[in-house]
């Protein structure tokens, strides 16, 4: 059969458009974006992305902070190779045209410095990196003639041949809904790529972008693929805690740049907790906060970086300066009430460092995707590098793939036939509300066993609700979010069940210290799922 494209790739993000910019010069490019090309959390990066690129730094010691960060569960075999491509990969965006700060002469990159991070190795756009990324990928997009945008477009499930066949089965392409018509169609090509970032947005607070319903996982899931450590989900430090702010990260890099973290008397306190003090890996200045926010019955606590002079602040922070300036607060003059909130999801689909997962002709890059990079905890501005790299190394295997010829296999249409349309829509919304609810009290920075059970029972049912709903009414945008997050959510829980420990983001003070019984991924196959009376 003659297709269209050679590669479908769902998600616009970073990892998403430096794929396709990398596939289009030998393939036919078809880019899925669930709204518009700017939606993913790509976009919104701020601190920026690490790469060694001075002298006095080495990879040894990028490779050996990120091992540390990620709590002893990072998989080597695909640090070093990410590690050691992140040169390659800023001089790549830099020939593209991404405007990232250098120092007087221009010569040399400014390198800011992050937690976790032994080294200033922070290449940064001001504190929009992002926006910088982005901007430039899809201008490039846009221009390149075998690359076909697809925006307000939502996948809704992967087309898969010979699902229950696992010997025989594959790929061929993809359900899609018009975002707008609410039309369905079926794409296929060769070889389909999931590049549709996390899932963080299963947590009621969280900084990430509406989009970031985890939607690739739970399609990877529902395929037939593996997932692996999802009960790692990272909480940023630092959001703005302000009634009208929704999700405003304060980046890292104002710790990185001397800001202190504060109670409300004024007292500094990290270095009770982490030598390191406030550039302490993400996951232990997280869980100080939530100590120290509960142990002082308050609701915010303060990150201070006023004691700089306000050009520098001006200079280095002016997106946040104007952004914090917007809802009343002067960062050059006063400090910024904080709290953490879900950032970012360290598991997902199990690939190898190429993107290649569990089925034939189906990749998965960028947040989406497990690695084996982050461990049990992402160190800061490690995420980026990781979709450019992947992007990098996965184009040539997808190239080998899209060679070879598709088997022909007749492809079901979308039968909506015994559907209607929704009496109740009342049903989406309040459960969206629930399960981001039970997600925040229960499955938070610090969980217990017996608030995990809790979660449990909870998703058991509303997973029920949610797929009678799906079978029985015709699909919106919001019901097939609403249908991803949950099965998210169940992985997450069964996930922390499962991690009889605390390692990293994942800490139950049922069991409170590491244990070399859980040194290895939790993965889940949704072939050999076990029963679920086992977790309960
Ligand atoms: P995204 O950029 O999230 O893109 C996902 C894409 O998939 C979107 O286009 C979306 O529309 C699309 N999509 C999703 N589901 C579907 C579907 N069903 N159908 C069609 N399309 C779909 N990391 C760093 O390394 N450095 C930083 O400084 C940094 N700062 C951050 C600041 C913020 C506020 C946030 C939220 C994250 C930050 N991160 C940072 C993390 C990093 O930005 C993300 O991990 C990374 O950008 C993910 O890129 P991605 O391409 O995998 O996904
Ligand atoms: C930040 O700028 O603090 C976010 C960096 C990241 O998530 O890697």
């Amino acid at each position: 059969m003659a297709h269209q494209y050679d590669v479908i790739i769902i998600g616009s993000g970073t990892a998403g458009l430096s794929l396709a910019l990398r596939l289009a010069a030998y393939a036919r490019v078809a880019v899925i974006s669930k709204t518009e090309l700017a939606s993913g959390a790509s976009y919104w990066a701020q601190g920026g992305i690490a790469a060694v690129l001075d002298t006095q730094d080495s990879f040894t010691e990028h490779c050996q902070d990120t091992l540390i960060a990620g709590a002893d569960l990072c998989d080597p075999n695909a640090v070093e190779p990410i590690v050691k491509l992140a040169p390659e990969m800023i001089q790549w965006l830099d020939t593209l045209g991404v405007n990232f700060c250098k120092n007087d002469t221009q010569t040399q990159y400014d390198l800011t410095r992050e937690g976790g991070h032994g080294k200033r190795r922070i290449v940064h756009a001001h504190d929009a990196t992002g926006k910088a990324i982005q901007t430039t990928l899809i201008e490039h997009v846009l221009a390149h003639p075998q690359i076909t945008i697809f925006p307000h477009t939502i996948a809704i499930d992967l087309i898969v041949a010979n699902k229950h066949q696992p010997e025989h089965h594959f790929v061929q392409g993809v359900y899609l809904q018009n975002c707008q018509t609410e039309q369905i169609t079926a794409l296929l090509a060769p070889c389909t790529v999931l590049a549709t970032g996390g899932a963080s947005r299963v947590y009621l607070y969280n900084t990430n972008p509406d989009v970031a319903s985890g939607d690739g996982i739970a399609m990877a899931w529902r395929a037939g693929c593996s997932v692996a450590n999802m009960e790692f989900n990272q909480f940023h430090p630092t959001c703005l805690y302000h009634p009208q702010a929704k999700t405003l990260l304060l980046t890292e890099a104002i710790r990185g740049e001397g800001g202190f973290l504060l109670t409300p008397d004024g007292q500094r306190f990290m270095q009770k907790f982490h030598p390191q003090a406030e550039l302490a890996p993400r996951d232990i200045v997280a869980r100080a906060i939530d100590h120290e926010m509960k142990r002082l019955g308050v609701p915010c606590l303060y990150l201070d970086i006023s004691h700089k002079s306000k050009q520098f602040i001006q200079e280095r922070f002016p997106t946040l300066y104007e952004q914090c300036l917007q809802y009343g607060i002067d960062m050059t003059k006063e400090r910024l009430p904080i709290v953490p909130a879900a950032h970012y999801t360290c598991g997902g689909i199990q690939t190898d460092i190429y993107g290649q997962t569990d089925i034939p002709r189906l990749f998965a890059i960028g947040e989406t995707a497990y690695t084996g990079l982050h461990g049990a905890n992402r160190m800061a501005s490690n995420s980026l590098l990781e979709c450019l790299s992947s992007a990098y190394l996965a184009h040539g295997k997808i190239q080998t793939v899209i060679q070879s010829p598709m088997p022909n296999q007749p492809v079901a249409h979308w039968d909506e036939s015994q559907t209607c349309d929704p009496d109740e829509r009342v049903v989406i919304t309040h459960n969206w509300e629930e399960l981001r609810r039970f997600m925040w009290d229960y499955v938070g920075i610090v969980r217990t066993t017996k608030r995990l059970q809790r979660a449990y029972h909870r998703v058991q049912l509303l997973k029920k609700e949610i797929s009678e709903y799906y079978w029985r009414y015709r699909v919106t945008p919001d019901l097939l979010e609403l249908r991803n997050l949950v099965d998210v959510a169940q992985l997450i829980i069964i996930s922390a069940l499962l991690r009889k420990e605390s390692r990293g983001l994942h800490y139950n003070t049922d069991y409170p210290h590491s244990s070399a019984a859980f040194l290895k991924p939790t993965v889940l196959n949704p072939l050999v799922i076990r029963t679920l009376t086992e977790f309960v």
